[in-house]
């Protein structure tokens, strides 16, 4: 008897766990059985399930969809910029690879500006000046080699056929196409592709760009900075003002970094450290958060938004003094991601009135230690996981396109502070930590993130959207795991965001509530739906209760989740 009411009552435990993970997913993204991408574009996320289901691990189909990206979804899919992975094996070990772009030999301090001292407008996110060595081929190359199963031949054969067969253009690329055709005018001496008149519907193939993909296949990652392609992308670049020479090619390293850990309740996330501040920030604002019950307070309610503001202020602060390229400045990683370090931030704030930005300077560390883009997230059948986000940094990057090689050229030195207080393309304020030097890499927000529960594997996740990155990534991990939703779900839900400069909360566009609104005015927070847009694009997986995936895949772009 006792048997039997035990296995009741087991089977009613069981039952309502079931039941709190169905009521919470109203809105579920695609559900698989073991293995899954996410990605910007369905030709990429295609491409990367079938290198896994051919056998492949993760790793193979991180290859696979970065360079199916650099196809399919030109405007931030590259293999002209750079990017950052973070990785988690089945075995819980854990990493993090650094292909962020570096400024050219040839680079200095004050190279984007006039003799007077002040910023040359578009010099650093225009054309060839505005071009980083970039790291997307040293990328790939590294992680497949260290962990991929599969020989690159395997991986590379689908991308190079989907670029020889074409990509169908989608309503909302018609719109970005055209929406940039003047800049393409503007930064290109010759026509090409993107100068056409793509209409939803129509292919548009990418024949020069499978020429050089093939080389790549036949040479290997060297083809793209020694070979025949490092030759005519510096000839190129230079010819239209450019710095980065052979040289800068030759020299070019993807690193491996050490992510940054932390924990949130009983969450370990794992997130990319710096160059990137992603991870560093995102530790701050978790920190800051995490003693405050945000459950009680409601999602997107009045309270969790001014205390989610207010730490997210504070860190964004501590980002433009301290971070910058771990190899050329000291960073007090350790002390910055304390949790006594960000408690102690948060002593300022008081839920009667909003703390003003020109009263909060980067907190006092001594130091003893050192819109494009594009995430994608995969598990694989093994149940290891990549979360990479790559970016040409602006929408198809400085807009410099080589017609011979096929792709488009970053601006990411943008993203250096090209003079101290001056806001880059992000309003984002940079210091001395992030000024311009030879072979430095520009700080980045990227923040590639997967998270653990309970020591299990439980979230992969990120986003583009420049400054947003960090707040976005923060807002979905908030979602699942206070709010109880679903990962669907959670990517679906309005965002907002603050960066401490300019001092207001960026809310996306008719998704507040009008009495939310005026109640954070009412305590002196500045809300400027003006300038409002979508924030980020947030690709992610859940490892849900029964072990199967469940993605979120943004609506906000053409995102789309395969698996099986
Ligand atoms: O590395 C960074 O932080 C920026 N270059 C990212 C740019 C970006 O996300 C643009 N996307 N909307």
């Amino acid at each position: 008897m006792k048997k039997i009411i035990l296995l009741f009552i087991i089977s009613l435990l069981f039952t309502s766990c079931n039941q709190e993970e169905e009521n919470s997913n109203q809105l579920k993204g695609l559900v698989t059985e073991k293995a899954m991408v996410v990605s910007a574009r369905a030709e990429a996320s295609k491409i990367g399930t079938e290198i896994l289901n051919k056998g492949g691990n993760a790793f193979d189909a991180m290859m696979a969809t970065e360079l199916a990206l650099a196809v399919s979804y030109p405007v931030a899919g590259n293999i002209g910029g750079g990017g950052f992975m973070v990785y988690r094996k089945n075995d819980g070990e854990i990493g993090a690879l650094d292909y962020r772009e570096k400024a050219p030999l040839a680079a200095s301090k004050d190279m984007y500006l006039d003799t007077e001292g002040n910023v040359i407008k578009g010099k650093s996110t225009s054309g060839a000046t505005a071009v980083g060595v970039p790291g997307t081929i040293a990328g790939v190359f590294k992680a497949q080699e260290k962990f991929g199963v599969l020989t690159v031949k395997e991986v590379l054969t689908p991308v190079i056929a989907l670029a020889k067969k074409g990509v169908l253009v989608t309503k909302k690329q018609e719109k970005r196409i055209l929406k940039h055709q003047k800049d393409f005018k503007k930064v290109n001496k010759d026509t090409f592709i993107f100068l056409d008149p793509w209409k939803e519907g129509d292919t548009i193939k990418y024949i020069a760009l499978a020429n050089t993909l093939e080389r790549i296949l036949k040479n290997g990652r060297d083809e793209f900075y020694k070979g025949e392609t490092a030759k005519k992308l510096a000839k190129f670049v230079q010819s239209n003002g450019g710095i980065i020479t052979e040289d800068d090619l030759e020299k070019y390293e993807a690193k491996w970094r050490t992510p940054i850990t932390f924990m949130y309740d009983n969450l370990k996330i794992i997130s990319m450290s710096p160059p990137s501040s992603g991870g560093i920030c995102l530790a701050q604002i978790m920190n800051g958060i995490e003693s405050f019950d945000l459950q009680s307070y409601g999602h997107n309610s009045v309270k969790t938004m001014q205390v989610i503001t207010e730490a997210e202020r504070r860190a964004y602060a501590d980002r433009s003094y301290y971070l910058g390229d771990p190899d050329f400045v000291n960073i007090p990683r350790d002390s910055l991601i304390s949790k006594a370090y960000s408690k102690n931030r948060m002593r300022s704030f008081s839920f009667e009135k909003a703390t003003a930005s020109k009263d909060i300077l980067h907190g006092s560390i001594k130091i003893t230690e050192s819109m494009e883009t594009t995430h994608y997230s995969i598990i694989d059948q093994y149940g290891n996981a990549v979360s990479v986000t790559t970016t040409l940094n602006g929408g198809f990057g400085s807009k410099l396109y080589s017609s011979e090689l096929g792709f488009f050229l970053n601006n990411e030195m943008d993203d250096f502070s090209s003079k101290p207080g001056e806001p880059n393309m992000f309003g984002l304020i940079g210091a001395k930590a992030n000024e311009i030097a030879p072979e430095k890499r520009m700080l980045s927000s990227m923040t590639p993130t997967i998270v653990e529960k309970d020591g299990d594997l439980w979230m992969v996740v990120g986003t583009p959207g420049g400054s947003t990155i960090i707040t976005s990534v923060l807002q979905t991990i908030l979602n699942v795991h206070e709010f109880k939703m679903g990962m669907q779900e959670s990517v679906n839900q309005p965002r907002f965001h603050h960066q401490w400069l300019p001092d207001m909360i960026m809310i996306e566009p008719n998704q507040f509530e009008k009495n939310i609104i005026e109640e954070l005015r009412n305590i002196g927070y500045t809300i400027d739906e003006r300038n409002s847009r979508l924030i980020g694009k947030v690709d992610a997986i859940l490892v849900l209760k029964n072990g199967k995936l469940e993605a979120g895949a943004d609506p906000r772009g053409d995102d789309t989740a395969i698996g099986f």
